[in-house]
Order: C-alpha cells, then sequence, then structure tokens
C-alpha cells in the first residue's frame, strides 16, 4: 500500500551542505518499505497527488515546525551495558571491562535479565530516532538470539553480534568461550538462527563479532573471518582504541590490530573499526583497501581513548566514516547528542587543551568538523558503511525516517531570525526523545507519540 506524508524535509546528501525541501509530498510503500517519489510544489501532478492520497485516507499532514528528517544510524552500541549507562566512566577501558563490564555482560546467561533489559533499550534507541542499530550483545548465543528477535519484535532494523572472546589470559573464566572452535561453532549458529527467525526478511542481520584483538585468539579471528565471508555477513569490532589497545597489540604481535585484522579476513565493505583512533597511514591505506569504515564515537573517546580522532583528516581523505553512541563508555543513547558531541570532540582537538602551551603549539590547525558534517555522518555515512539504502528522504530509498516536532520552546528556534540553516542546526543539536513524535522503519510506523 502506498501512503504519503506532506511537510518539510531536511537532509544532508552531500557532505558539508543540506537540503531542506518545503512542502514536500513523500510517497512510500509500505510493503516495499521503499519511497517512491517525493513531489514538491512546482511539480504539475503536485496537487492532485496531495488530493488523491487525501481521497484514501492515505495522507499524514505535517503541523508547522514539524519536519521529516531521515532516521539515525547509531553503527555502535554494546546492548547488555544499558544498565550501567551513566556510571562507573571512573577507571580506564581494561579495569572498566574487568571490573563492571564483563560481570554485567556475563548476567545475561540467564535469559530472564536478558528479558527486563533488552525490550526497555530497544524501545529507547528508537525513541531517540534511532532507527538502524549496530548492537553488540554478549558471548551467549540464546541472550544474544533474544536481543535480534526483540529488534524484530519493535521493527528497528538492526545489526546484532554474538560477541566472541576466547582468549583465557584476558577474560574472567565466568565469561569466556570455551576455546577458539567455540567462539567460531557458535558464531556460526547464532549467524544461522538469526537469519532464521520467523519474519526476517533481512530487517535484522546477525553480524561477526570478535571483541578486541586482547580477547580473541589469532585463531578464533580467522575462523570469524571465514565465517564473514561464508555467510556475507558485516563484521563490527574494536581497532586501536586507547594507548594501551594498541600497545597490547604491538607487544604481542608486532602488528596493528589493522593488519591483524586484514590477516584474519575480517576486513571487507562492510566492516565496522570502532574508535580507530591510533591508526598508522599503512592501517588507513589498508582500511581504504577493503572499503571498510570507522565508527568514531566521540563522547566515549573522551573517556577512553587517551586521543582524539582526526576526523576532519578521515573525512577530507574519503575514508568512510559513521558516528556511535557506544553506549555505556558514554551515557547518552542518542546519535543527535553525538553529532554535538563530534564537534565539540573535534573543536578540543582543533583548541588543544594545555595553557602553557603558545596557541600555535596547543592544538591542531583546522581539525573542526560542522554540525551538518556530523549528521551526515550519522545518516549518510552510518548508511554507507553499512551499505543500506537508506540515510536521505529520496526515491529508491528505504523508508526509514523520523518527525521532528520543533515548536517546542527547548528548540529556542526565532522564525524572524533564523535561517533554514540554524533551524536545521538547533534541531540536530536539541532534538530528544520527546520531541520526536514518530519513527518509520521500512515504510512501517513502529513509534508514535500523537
Ligand atoms: N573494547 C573492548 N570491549 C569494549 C567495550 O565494551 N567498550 C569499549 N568502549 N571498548 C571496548
Ligand atoms: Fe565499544
Amino acid at each position: 500500500m502506498k501512503r504519503a506524508i506532506l511537510g518539510s524535509v531536511y537532509h544532508t546528501p552531500v557532505l558539508g551542505s543540506f537540503e531542506r525541501l518545503e512542502n514536500a509530498l513523500v510517497v512510500f510503500d509500505t510493503e516495499t518499505g521503499l519511497i517512491d517519489r517525493v513531489s514538491t510544489p512546482e511539480q504539475p501532478d503536485y496537487s492532485a497527488q496531495i488530493q488523491h492520497f487525501e481521497n484514501i485516507f492515505c495522507l499524514e499532514k505535517l503541523k508547522n515546525g514539524q519536519y521529516l528528517l531521515p532516521g539515525m544510524i547509531d553503527l555502535h552500541i554494546h546492548a547488555p551495558q544499558w544498565p550501567q549507562a551513566g556510571k562507573g566512566l571512573d577507571l580506564p577501558l581494561d579495569q572498566w571491562l574487568q571490573t563492571y563490564t564483563f560481570p554485567l555482560e556475563s548476567r545475561y546467561q540467564d535469559i530472564e535479565f536478558a528479558k527486563s533489559i533488552y525490550p526497555r533499550l530497544v524501545n529507547t534507541y528508537l525513541s531517540h530516532g534511532t532507527t538502524t542499530a549496530v548492537y553488540f550483545a554478549t558471548v551467549d548465543v540464546d541472550a544474544s538470539v533474544y536481543l535480534a528477535k526483540e529488534c524484530l519484535k519493535q521493527g528497528q532494523r538492526a545489526f546484532v553480534g554474538k560477541v566472541a572472546m576466547d582468549e583465557k589470559s584476558m577474560c574472567p573464566d565466568y565469561y569466556v568461550d570455551d576455546d577458539y572452535q567455540a567462539s567460531i561453532d557458535l558464531t556460526e549458529h547464532f549467524i544461522q538462527n538469526v537469519r532464521a527467525l520467523n519474519g526476517n526478511d533481512g530487517l535484522v542481520e546477525p553480524i561477526v563479532t570478535p571483541r578486541f584483538v586482547p580477547t580473541c585468539s589469532r585463531e578464533a579471528m580467522k575462523g570469524l573471518g571465514d565465517l564473514a565471508q561464508k555467510y556475507q555477513c558485516a563484521v563490527q569490532t574494536h581497532a586501536s582504541e586507547s594507548d594501551w589497545a594498541r600497545d597490547f597489540s604491538a607487544k604481542k604481535y608486532g602488528k596493528t590490530d589493522v593488519e591483524l585484522y586484514q590477516e584474519a579476513g575480517l576486513l571487507g565493505p562492510r566492516t565496522l573499526l570502532a574508535h580507530s583512533i591510533f591508526l598508522t597511514q599503512n592501517d588507513l591505506d589498508i582500511v581504504k583497501h577493503h572499503g571498510s569504515s570507522l565508527a568514531h564515537c566521540p563522547l566515549s573517546n573522551i573517556f577512553f581513548a587517551n586521543a582524539a580522532l582526526p576526523c576532519r583528516e578521515l573525512l577530507d581523505n574519503n575514508i568512510q566514516l559513521g558516528l556511535g553512541s557506544d553506549v555505556a563508555a558514554s551515557p547518552y543513547p542518542s546519535l543527535f547528542r553525538s553529532c554535538f558531541d563530534a564537534v565539540t570532540h573535534s573543536r578540543a582537538r582543533e583548541n588543544g587543551v594545555d595553557y602553557h602551551l603558545s596557541s600555535e603549539q596547543r592544538g591542531t590547525q583546522d581539525a573542526r568538523i560542522t554540525l551538518l558534517e556530523a549528521y551526515w555522518m550519522a545518516t549518510v555515512g552510518g548508511a554507507k558503511s553499512l551499505q543500506l539504502n537508506t540515510g536521505i528522504i529520496h526515491p529508491g530509498r528505504l523508508f526509514d525516517a523520523v518527525c521532528i516536532d520543533s515548536t517546542h520552546e527547548e528548540f529556542n528556534i526565532f522564525p524572524e531570525l533564523d535561517s533554514a540553516q540554524d533551524i536545521f542546526e538547533k534541531i540536530i543539536a536539541y532534538t530528544d526523545r520527546n520531541h520526536i513524535i514518530k519513527v518509520w522503519v521500512n515504510g512501517q510506523a513502529v513509534k508514535q507519540s500523537i
């Protein structure tokens, strides 16, 4: 069935700029999930189309100040860490994992525990406008399949990964795969299970998930690389996140994370490398060669990375980049928030932080990115990273979208003072779950508050 929305659209088809379509008629197909056409008032049959959809009661008119935007694509979320969001960021990464994270993640062996957390988590992300979520689940297969089912049930496009970790010296004995073969076999079992879920026609995809180099043996990584190729799965992992993580690989293998992942066959056009702060030029060449992507998690990096991502240079060098909220290394399950964090992250890098240094020595010239660029990463960049046919409101794209109501006082919009760009920037800066009145995924309304 075809449905139509009449209202104004904001999106960022081109990095660094935006497009606003006034009074656009967006027609989409609820069966295929695709946008059928986007008409604007100068088109000859515009009025007739509106009349048509009105007559068949399939027209939704947005009010003044409400806008249709592409949905957010969050490339990095640790689903089981949701109860930990907003606390426990007092330790460095390696200690944080051992002290807080692994004990919490191990609790998902109890499926009842998973059932008490995951529905709320998926609902929360959808409410924040995340139409595609890429989740690390846990080592446990049943709870990870349950998360995939929950995404399907709530209608969220998702990539869900059973976390593989088999390196006994780095994992607690209560939270580790039995051996490398178990990491591989359980991941294969998980892939088959998720693909076979009732009603799953590709909305929820399994994703191969070696946690990161310290917790994975080389044998496990190689076997997982083979699985990614055999099942044509996307891959997610962490790369060179902190001094400690970078040094770990250098000491143990004399190689970088990216070199190790390449060796294992884990790099492909749908591989997401979270953080990737300390990449060498050779690493970047490898990433580009394989068409893999980086998931930038700007607030998480403030706590764990020990350095800032050179986001400006990466964008300028056409390295594929998207954004991740990285709960619970950051407390906010919102990619709107991550957009703003990506900007402040880049500005801190540009300015530098040590006032003892002269301004020339303190920072990195021209390191800033703009809010529009961050929004592009959160939508178009994410879509490209996963080879998803979404990210903009355009005919032939999947209709994954949100409707924002910017008439709330918090948006601080003054129509006589604000340009179209000002309004869009305020929407990116201020949108919270309370302002998102409707969310569509694959042409289906999955969330509605009107
Ligand atoms: N590296 C390995 N595991 C994790 C995790 O759970 N969070 C973050 N931020 N980094 C990791
Ligand atoms: Fe992470």
